[in-house]
């Protein structure tokens, strides 16, 4: 059903992907009431914080029809995998409600590894060489570890809130890592079935595409900085910075992309009958300037939207519309010509224990068009403004190049407050040095 030209919303979600979101949604012309559930500390100054989980779709049911929600927007993967498209479109009540989001079995290409690879060869999409291993082919598991080079990387099929993936130098802890996956459900039922792939080396970038289904748009794409350490150094976090778009993802590459992997996705997606409205998010690693996929997720990524959000210079609504009610092909978007640069700041101990409640104090110096503050993890309780997560804060700034973008990011980065603030300091170095 088309939108009315005045839209209340639902976001879903409560990080700075969220955040950026509800930010951006919050511009539009055509907004007339904005939830956020369950949202953060810095959501509310764009909408109404509502305490529902995003997973209660019965109560998100509710919610939509007591305060006539004409559009859902789904954040995180979760509601997706768990199938909240799937749980509207069964009810006459809500089946009319929009919603940005793929079914169940499309979420699958996040959910499940084994089912993005197979997905990747049916419709040749390039990618690397694998096996999906449980306990029936455990020994041919082993064999084909054999007959990779090294590192050797290992995937839990399901959702593992991001643990799932080993790199492993040697063939021997390979296999002694292979059997504790499967038969000792060392990631849970997540890895009663594992994918051994071929070690690509290369770097990484991220492409972002909005899709009805049957038509895209490409939105900036971003580069991801995972690890808690400087230099790529540490266990591995949702997402430490990024910077949009990225350099060496020019005309070349891009077409590239397009041609062997958007395109055969979006057409996969239509030919294996996946009712796909939403954002497909393509990890990938560009070997030698050739583009491999790594992962797809279903959503957008955190923290690249944050970036995104602030390149995308034409209304979000208006995109939202044409994914949700299949008129994308209509649709025009405005992409900035400049530089984003997203700083993540993380609570000490991220992203093992942190502690939470620490009081946060923002800078005098404002948000200006320029540098914007994000919140992650945070909360307000009273007039204090305090740290509920291990991502706390995302802060973006939009800069002539990266090195512009950075300046001011890291400016505001070091001007917000609160105990044991940790980030990174050499987001973007890797791309700078690139271009040299
Ligand atoms: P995934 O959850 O599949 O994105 O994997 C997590 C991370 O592991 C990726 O972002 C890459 O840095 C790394 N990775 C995954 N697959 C491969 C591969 N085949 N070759 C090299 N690195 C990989
Ligand atoms: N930043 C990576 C992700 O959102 O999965």
């Amino acid at each position: 059903m088309a939108l009315p030209n005045q839209v209340n919303i639902l976001l879903l979600g409560s990080g700075g992907r969220e955040c950026a979101f509800a930010w951006k949604i919050a511009q539009s012309p055509r907004l007339a009431k904005l939830f956020i559930a369950p949202g953060n500390g810095g959501t509310d100054a764009y909408g109404t914080n509502v305490d529902l989980s995003p997973v209660d779709f019965p109560l998100i049911g509710q919610f939509v029809q007591s305060n006539n929600i004409n559009l859902i927007v789904v954040g995180p993967e979760d509601p997706l995998v768990k199938g909240i498209r799937d749980y509207f479109l069964a009810s006459p009540l809500l089946r009319h409600i929009s919603i940005v989001g793929p079914s169940k079995a499309a979420a699958a290409l996040e959910g499940s590894k084994d089912f993005a690879k197979k997905f990747m060869a049916k419709h040749n999409i390039p990618t690397a060489k694998y096996l999906t291993v449980d306990k029936k082919n455990l020994q041919e598991g082993c064999k084909f570890l054999d007959s990779l080079k090294p590192p050797y990387v290992l995937k839990a099929d399901g959702l593992a809130a991001g643990k799932g993936v080993l790199i492993i130098e040697s063939v021997d802890e390979a296999k002694k890592e292979l059997n504790e996956m499967i038969l000792d459900a060392k990631f849970g039922e997540a890895s009663s079935s594992v994918v051994i792939e071929e070690f690509l080396s290369g770097i990484e970038l991220s492409v972002f595409v909005a899709t009805d289904g049957e038509s895209y748009k490409i939105l900036p794409s971003a580069k991801d900085y995972k690890r808690i350490g400087e230099n790529d150094k540490g266990l591995n976090t949702g997402g430490m910075g990024a910077i949009s778009p990225v350099p060496f993802a020019d005309k070349v590459f891009m077409d590239k992309v397009i041609e062997r992997i958007v395109e055969p996705t979006i057409k996969g997606i239509k030919e294996d009958g996946l009712d796909y409205k939403g954002f497909v998010f393509i990890g990938l690693f560009s070997c030698n300037g050739e583009p491999f996929v790594v992962e797809y997720n279903v959503r957008m990524g955190d923290p690249e939207t944050e970036a995104v959000m602030m390149l995308l210079e034409s209304d979000i609504i208006d995109l939202f519309e044409g994914i949700a009610n299949s008129t994308l092909r209509e649709k025009d978007i405005k992409i900035s010509s400049k530089t984003a640069s997203t700083i993540v700041l993380t609570a000490k101990g991220y992203p093992n224990d942190y502690p939470k409640g620490d009081v946060i104090t923002l800078p005098q110096m404002k948000d200006d068009n320029d540098t914007f503050v994000f919140h992650s993890g945070t909360k307000i309780k009273g007039k204090q403004l305090l740290t509920n997560g291990g991502r706390v804060i995302a802060i973006t700034a939009l800069g002539s190049d990266i090195q512009n973008a950075l300046d001011k990011a890291y400016k505001m980065a070091e001007n917000i407050q609160f105990d044991g603030k940790y980030y990174r300091k050499d987001i973007g170095q890797d791309l700078l040095k690139l271009n040299k």
